[in-house]
């Protein structure tokens, strides 16, 4: 099947002879990672994953689902960062209709927010799913343990431990030893990759089956783009392009990017996105910062810095050209808003004239636009658009010179709080 992405330089004014002169770069950054990725080494297990995935473990994850959906209408989910970000993402962009919802939690240690959930909860018929790599996280494990409170008392130990699905490195962990210890259903994220490129293993996976999402097409496009993303030539590898433009854009002082979508169901898409590149690039104290708008709302509060102030940032617009729904404009006799200019026209049709528009501002004010087409959402493309973003990521955190799989700086927050809360003392 056809990418379904297709990138578009034509407006950071980046050529393609300027390039192809990273090629020996690419070309040594391509092997290393295969051959990491081959030995199961360095974080790399993502690169053939949608490949090499554990056929067994994703049965079981399917079956999961299945009795979710028959035993609960609420699943919650509990993990951090890496941890939730991609379900959410996903699960948000597609919105299936499902008997369960999904809400969120152990990702944020507010009092207000979670009693809220357990508020919401309570009368529902509930499962859990509480997901961590390291199974040592703090705010996820807070909330697991209020949890599993809440439905022990409910439903008492035994019915439970049916209820409870733990997602975590296989044998290692405090949340390993308790998903043990109490029998809980375990689903396992592979040691070598690592949490925010994981949205693909049962880490994104379980939530977005409950949730009705495809994930047989998520796989299949993300599958699709390994094999196209493979291509050693630069200019037929958008993957490679949209890496090497970022830093070409960097090295001109443009250390902010902004991923600006105009579809709100796809915020927490950038939420994951700016995960994914925040924490991979943000090192050494350099590395582009990112930060992401949902056009056209934030035309009416970030675009005024975006067109007017300082010159440091570029674009990369994710468009979705076809809508899944529209509506028609309607004629009005008394035409008092002026609008009948447009009666007849649907709102995407109006949405689509925003985004060339708003590019078009943009790019005469200094602002470089990195383009992102698809013509639809669904779980192909999103399939399709996860791997072309980690890939990239991984070959842009190369080029900059850091190591994209590790988060040393989130340590530094940790020490301080258990140190305030007296846990060495
Ligand atoms: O990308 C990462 O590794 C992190 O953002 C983690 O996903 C996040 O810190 C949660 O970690 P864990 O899954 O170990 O609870």
């Amino acid at each position: 099947m056809e990418n379904a992405i297709k990138l578009n330089i034509d407006y950071t004014g980046i050529g393609d002879h300027e390039l192809m002169t990273y090629s020996e770069k690419i070309n040594k950054i391509e092997k290393e990672l295969s051959k990491n990725a081959e030995e199961h080494k360095d974080f790399v297990g993502w690169l053939n994953w949608p490949k090499e995935y554990d056929k067994k473990e994703y049965d079981k994850i399917k079956k999961i689902a299945e009795k979710v959906k028959r035993d609960s209408n609420v699943l919650v989910v509990i993990g951090i960062g890496g941890s939730y970000l991609g379900a959410r993402a996903v699960i948000d962009a597609l919105n299936r209709e499902s008997s369960v919802e999904i809400v969120y939690v152990g990702n944020n240690l507010s009092a207000n927010y979670i009693n809220k959930i357990i508020d919401y909860v309570s009368d529902k018929e509930i499962s859990l799913n509480v997901i961590s790599k390291s199974g040592k996280t703090t705010e996820p494990a807070i909330a697991f343990r209020i949890f599993r409170n809440l439905m022990e008392n409910k439903y008492g130990v035994d019915e439970a431990r049916k209820r409870i699905y733990v997602t975590t490195t296989k044998q290692k962990g405090a949340l390993y030893k308790i998903a043990l210890q109490e029998k809980y259903a375990r689903i396992s994220i592979p040691e070598d990759i690592g949490g925010r490129y994981s949205v693909l293993t049962a880490v994104g996976l379980l939530p977005m089956a409950v949730a009705n999402v495809d994930i047989d097409k998520i796989m299949e496009g993300a599958n699709n783009a390994r094999k196209a993303y493979a291509n050693e030539s630069i200019e037929e590898n958008d993957c490679y392009k949209y890496a090497i433009v970022r830093n070409i854009l960097y090295e001109r002082e443009k250390s902010i990017e902004i991923l600006g979508t105009y579809e709100p169901c796809l915020q927490y898409f950038s939420e994951w996105w700016k995960q994914l590149y925040g924490e991979s690039e943000g090192k050494n104290y350099g590395g582009i910062f990112p930060a992401a708008v949902t056009y056209t709302t934030d035309l009416h509060s970030l675009g005024q810095y975006v067109q007017e102030g300082k010159r440091n940032i570029f674009e990369t617009i994710i468009n979705v050209k076809n809508s899944d729904t529209d509506i028609v404009i309607n004629y009005d006799d008394e035409n008092l808003d002026d609008l009948n200019y447009i009666a007849g026209r649907t709102v995407s049709y109006v949405n689509q004239k925003a985004i060339q528009a708003t590019i078009d501002a943009h790019v005469d004010g200094g602002v470089p636009n990195i383009l992102i087409e698809m013509d639809y959402l669904d779980e192909y493309s999103i399939g399709n658009l996860i791997y072309f973003f980690e890939k990239a990521c991984a070959i842009s955190g190369n080029i900059l010179g850091i190591n994209p799989f590790d988060q040393p700086g989130v340590e530094k927050y940790k020490e301080n709080m258990f140190t305030l809360l007296g846990k060495y003392d």
